[in-house]
């Protein structure tokens, strides 16, 4: 479970969505990952959600949303899915899978999310208005990030249904970027090569074309979870609020030699 990335901050806490199968590792794993987390601490929610269906997305975001102090205002999109098999054996439900967990969850995501910033907002402009809340009151624009890869831009042996995933992942993002910028919402992707997670693990567990792959990536590496991390931060910030519909890649220079 590597939810720690899926995350939807609400007014400096932290909203955290987690497949319903994995409930019973939550709050161990919270633990591990937020050492300085106390139970009592309000500031991390945890919401069981999975992505690929429409009613549980509207039930975790209707949550979020009665729990919430202020507007939420930045959504990551960071649950994924990748089974490694040649093109030929490719199974139409394997297939559908990728699409589904890859493509079809982060659109339900930043639909839900995208709506419930607008509808909070206008409560806020709302309250501004009426004089409740003071004049000066400044309203945070939106984030979106959609955590992509590498595969989006490039094909990589045996990726295929990932790799049409992520590319149409980051067609999403420029649509996301485009549709909704004007209402505050900018939409960015971040697109990774190897990070050595749980679904890192897997597709590169073959050590001959983990070699392969180190040897043509010119700076040779793999990239730490943190390194992502810090992009996505980056692409939060106040100051990136002109930053729309960008992809940044993290891959080493692998996709553009
Ligand atoms: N690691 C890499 O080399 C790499 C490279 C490029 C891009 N990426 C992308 O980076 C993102 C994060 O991946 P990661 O490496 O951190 O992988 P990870 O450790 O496997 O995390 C992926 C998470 O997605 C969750 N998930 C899968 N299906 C879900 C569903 N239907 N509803 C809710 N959650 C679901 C998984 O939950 P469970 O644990 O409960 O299954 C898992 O926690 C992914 O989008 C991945 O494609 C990874």
């Amino acid at each position: 479970m590597a939810f720690v990335n899926k995350l939807a901050i609400i007014a400096g806490g932290l909203a955290l969505l987690y497949a319903p199968f994995e409930a019973s590792r939550v709050s161990s794993v919270i633990k591990q990952t937020y050492t300085d987390f106390d139970n009592d601490d309000d500031s991390i929610k945890t919401y069981a959600c999975d992505i690929t269906q429409p009613e549980s997305v509207k039930e975790a975001f209707g949550k979020i949303g009665e729990d919430r102090v202020a507007v939420p205002n930045m959504l990551i999109n960071s649950a994924g899915y990748v089974n490694l098999m040649p093109m030929s054996t490719l199974t139409p439900e394997d297939s559908l899978l990728h699409y589904q967990i890859n493509v079809h969850g982060p659109l339900l995501c930043a639909q839900a999310f995208h709506a419930l910033y607008l509808e909070h907002r206008t409560l806020m402009q709302s309250a501004i208005s009426s004089g409740q809340l003071p004049s000066s009151t400044k309203i945070s624009g939106a984030r979106i990030v959609n955590i992509a890869s590498q595969a989006g831009h490039v094909a990589l042996k045996d990726h295929g249904a990932y790799c049409a995933s992520k590319a149409a992942l980051l067609a999403l993002t420029r649509q996301m970027a485009s549709e909704w910028g004007a209402e505050g919402v900018v939409a960015n992707s971040v697109s990774p090569g190897p990070v050595w997670t749980e679904l890192g693990k897997k597709a590169w567990a073959d050590a001959k074309a983990r070699e392969e792959y180190q040897a043509a990536v010119p700076t040779g590496n793999f990239a730490e979870p943190e390194e992502v991390a810090e992009i996505v931060a980056f692409l939060c910030k106040e100051s990136s609020k002109n930053i729309n519909g960008a992809d940044v890649r993290l891959d080493g220079g692998y996709t553009v030699r």
